[in-house]
């Protein structure tokens, strides 16, 4: 039996709470299939350990998430820890050190699922966001100078890199490839007169490798206004750090809400751990009251699923979220329900038992 060691950091708020969902259905399909099983480690990191200890994460953490197959992660943020704290001393900071340059986001209306657009039939909403996960806006790079002085200057540099760039559209193109999707890459070149203009230079020299995929080419403001006219027009989607961020909040927006949205931050090369989370925060606003859709979570347990290769059952929990959303009976608050946590989680385990 093969057994996939996963460490858990489920954070802060809420973190907590739909990590314990997720985990539930990750055992579920373990228990449904005798060839795999996962062992949990808990990490205590996130901004409560850090009022305690004064740091996010231990010392040593990379090295201790290192072993592990994946890292399954709640939310990390908290009101009293700086916002950019928190974000970079733990969340980025393994994004960074684990060479996870891909982050997936799927933008699809599951059935069950409501949108908040008009008229739009639920395939038109079936997009795969692949977004650049290791520089681009978010290298970190830039300079703070004559801070509280008059003539204070502050500069926040973005870094493209050939190689980072390159490897960002190529496994785009390929997922595009085997999934025979169109491609459309997201820039701003008109604007941004070195980065995107070197990206989409980019994405042309790679698109010359991959002439059996259609693409297309947007600004990012176009496309923005075009996710909501015309979500249909979207595939397989490429694009940078800050770009991708932004796009797959309005994604969410049109696609079931911030409750069902979900990431994966993998690093293709598997010479390190790849994460898994929700894509929103720890929602201080709700914390603690056992009513935080769990649905995120689980969907992005199902991509933790896929990652290792039982695709299948990946995909009966995500006909699990589709039932539960049709059936319309076990919801949490933000989805206009009033169950708890808890109580969506069991009925998934349940809809899952039921179906297999
Ligand atoms: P947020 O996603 O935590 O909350 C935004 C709104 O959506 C709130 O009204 C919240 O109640 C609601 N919401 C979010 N997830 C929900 C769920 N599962 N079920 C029901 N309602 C949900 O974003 P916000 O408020 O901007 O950030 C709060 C904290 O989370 C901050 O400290 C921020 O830095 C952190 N954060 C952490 C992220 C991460 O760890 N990946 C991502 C985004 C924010
Ligand atoms: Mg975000």
């Amino acid at each position: 039996m093969k057994t996939y060691k996963i460490a858990v950091i489920a954070g802060d708020g809420i973190g907590p709470e739909v990590i314990d969902a997720g985990i539930e259905v990750l055992k579920k399909a373990a228990a449904l299939d005798s060839t795999f099983q996962f062992q949990f480690t808990y990490f205590p990191w996130g901004c409560e350990f850090y009022t305690k200890h004064g740091k996010m994460m231990d010392e040593n953490g990379i090295d201790q998430l290192k072993e592990f197959d994946a890292i399954y992660l709640g939310a990390v943020g908290f009101p009293g820890v700086p916002d950019h704290i928190s974000l970079w001393d733990l969340l980025l900071r393994i994004r960074k050190e684990f060479d996870q340059y891909v982050n997936i986001r799927p933008v699809r209306l599951l059935k069950g699922a409501k949108t908040s657009l008009m008229d739009v039939k639920r395939e038109d909403i079936n997009m795969l966001f692949i977004r650049e996960n290791s520089e681009g806006e978010y290298s970190g790079a830039g300079e703070w100078l004559f801070k509280g002085r008059e003539n204070e200057v502050v500069m926040q540099n973005s870094v493209f890199s050939r190689k980072g760039t390159e490897r960002i559209i190529r496994y785009a193109f390929e997922t595009a490839k085997n999934q025979k999707r169109s491609l459309t890459s997201i820039s701003k070149a008109n604007a941004l007169n070195y980065s995107m203009v070197f990206w989409d230079q980019v994405f042309e020299e790679v698109s010359a490798e991959y002439p059996e995929v259609e693409t297309s080419s947007y600004l990012v403001d176009a496309a923005a206004m075009l996710m909501i006219k015309d979500p249909k027009r979207f595939e397989v989607v490429v694009t940078s750090n800050l770009f991708g961020d932004i796009l797959t909040d309005l994604g969410a927006a049109i696609a079931g809400g911030i409750g069902l949205a979900a990431g994966a931050n993998i690093n293709p090369e598997r010479n390190y751990p790849s994460m898994f989370e929700p894509i929103h925060g720890s929602a201080p606003d709700i914390a603690g009251k056992g009513i935080a859709n769990p649905l995120a979570a689980i969907w992005s347990a199902s991509q933790m699923l896929d990652f290792f290769g039982y695709e299948s059952y990946g995909k009966e929990v995500l006909n699990a979220i589709e039932e539960l959303l049709t059936e319309g009976q076990v919801l949490t608050p933000d989805m206009g329900g009033t169950a708890s946590t808890q109580e969506v989680a069991e009925r998934i385990v349940e809809i899952m038992d039921s179906r297999i």
